[in-house]
């Protein structure tokens, strides 16, 4: 089987890592993809979003799989765009329709979503620019902290939490008015705060079948005991003890059944990854958010779980034929650690020389933000460069696996957190 990839992060390159594994895989083509996926599959230089280039090269290539990595391309439409073009509209894709990854591209239609469905989330109310008085209205009644969301897609920083009425009234404000965050706060959706432990659930669907993949805990913060700016994802964990099997349970039966039923009853096209961001309230599970595809850091350590051959698990989302399909995964435990551009998440440079071993021990390097020149691999735009996953039977030998290898590994200014998992070893004991 021909397969394209689409994006360049982290992310993409454990996805191609994970699908030249398969013997199903005759040849993999990543667009645009980066130097760790160059090592096992072939780069082509197209964007994510250069729909009539993807489309082309898709005919031109007798592409028979195309896997959508990032959302932009999802929440701009190119799974219906291809769907509709001479050549491409049966071909097999791991990827929501747009209506699809408007679960992501508008938190107002996806809180509307979970409330039609009875899935369980924050109390909300949302504002458009014309309502800035009834916004603050609002706010005046609601407990602190209170929780701002810009409506549309704002690469990660739309999310804005109050601690006072006054911040959250001028947030709200510089929102709606003052277009903070452009077109995307131009409505926001007003959130009850939500307390408990976070984690990252993933779900493969074809739109009626569904397979639970690992669940996962991303360190989003990039200070150590999370403390500092919101990043990315610093690191992630999978599995996580807190989420229990009682846990779970309660999770397939309140949230997971509920989204697919509703994906089904309301025709919204979805054949793909659904990321259900939950927290864990004294047990119960809430929806923080819906996200259209894997997320990253957490796919570097979720994807290395799954046993059971992964082609055949795109191909089953594509072609609606998951109900065949017998996921299984490794109990072992995967644990990732990003390395990042000294200064990011704010202004880094970028281009210096990294040096990475030859071979790893239970470990894996996935290329995140690199180049390569004629010297060898450099750090890239991004901030995040690599994520570095240890695999091992117990959390303390994952850890001590990526850890020996992120100190084989240096760059000028490169900066990791050393209390990836300890937050889990805490509650263990
Ligand atoms: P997002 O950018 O949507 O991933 O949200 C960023 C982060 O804000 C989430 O990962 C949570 O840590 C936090 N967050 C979002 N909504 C809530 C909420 N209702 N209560 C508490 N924390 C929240
Ligand atoms: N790690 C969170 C995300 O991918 O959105």
């Amino acid at each position: 089987m021909k397969i394209l990839l689409l994006g360049s992060g982290g992310r993409e390159h454990a996805f191609a890592w994970k699908i030249v594994q398969s013997p199903k895989c005759s040849h993999l083509f990543v667009a645009p993809g980066n130097p760790g996926t160059a090592q096992i599959a072939t780069n082509i230089p197209l964007g994510v979003t250069d729909f009539v280039g993807l489309h082309d090269f898709i005919c031109r290539e007798a592409i028979e799989l195309v896997v959508i990595g990032p959302e932009e391309p999802l929440v701009k439409g190119l799974v219906d765009y291809l769907h509709v073009q001479k050549g491409t509209e049966n071909i097999p894709i791991v990827g929501p329709s747009q209506l699809g990854a408007t679960l992501e591209g508008s938190k107002d239609f996806s809180k509307q979503f979970m409330q039609r469905n009875g899935v369980p989330t924050a109390a909300y109310a949302t504002f458009h620019a014309n309502q800035l008085e009834e916004g603050l209205a609002y706010l005046e009644q609601q407990s602190l902290p209170i929780v701002l969301k810009a409506d549309g897609l704002a690469a990660g920083k739309g999310v804005l939490i109050c601690e006072s009425l006054e911040d959250a009234k001028l947030s709200l404000k510089e929102m709606l008015v003052d277009a903070k965050f452009g077109e995307a706060s131009s409505k926001v959706v007003v959130e009850e705060f939500l307390t408990g432990i976070e984690l990252s659930l993933f779900v493969a669907t074809d739109g009626v079948n569904y397979k639970i993949l690992p669940e996962a805990k991303d360190y989003k913060r990039i200070g150590e005991g999370d403390t500092g700016l919101n990043t990315g994802g610093m690191g992630a964990v999978s599995p996580i003890p807190f989420a229990d099997a009682a846990f779970l349970t309660k999770v397939e039966e309140r949230i997971v059944k509920p989204t697919i039923a509703g994906l089904k009853k309301e025709g919204i096209g979805y054949k793909g990854f659904l990321f259900i961001g939950l927290m864990n309230t004294q047990g119960d599970p809430y929806v923080i958010e819906y996200n259209v595809r894997m997320g990253d850091p957490e796919t570097e350590a979720v994807l290395p779980r799954i046993e059971s051959d992964f082609v055949d698990l795109l191909v089953g989302i594509a072609e609606g034929d998951l109900a065949n399909y017998t996921l299984k995964i490794s109990p072992k435990t995967c644990t990732t650690v990003v390395m990042v551009s000294g200064g990011y998440p704010e202004s880094y440079a970028k281009g210096f020389p990294i040096i990475i071993p030859e071979k790893t021990i239970n470990s894996v390097v996935f290329h995140a933000g690199t180049s390569q020149d004629k010297s060898g691999i450099l750090t890239n735009q991004g901030g995040r460069v690599l994520a570095i996953t240890g695999v091992a039977a117990t959390l303390e030998e994952a850890l001590a696996s990526t850890y020996a290898t992120v100190a084989e590994i240096t760059w000028e200014k490169a900066y990791f957190r050393k209390d990836i998992g300890q937050d889990i070893l805490r509650l263990k004991k």
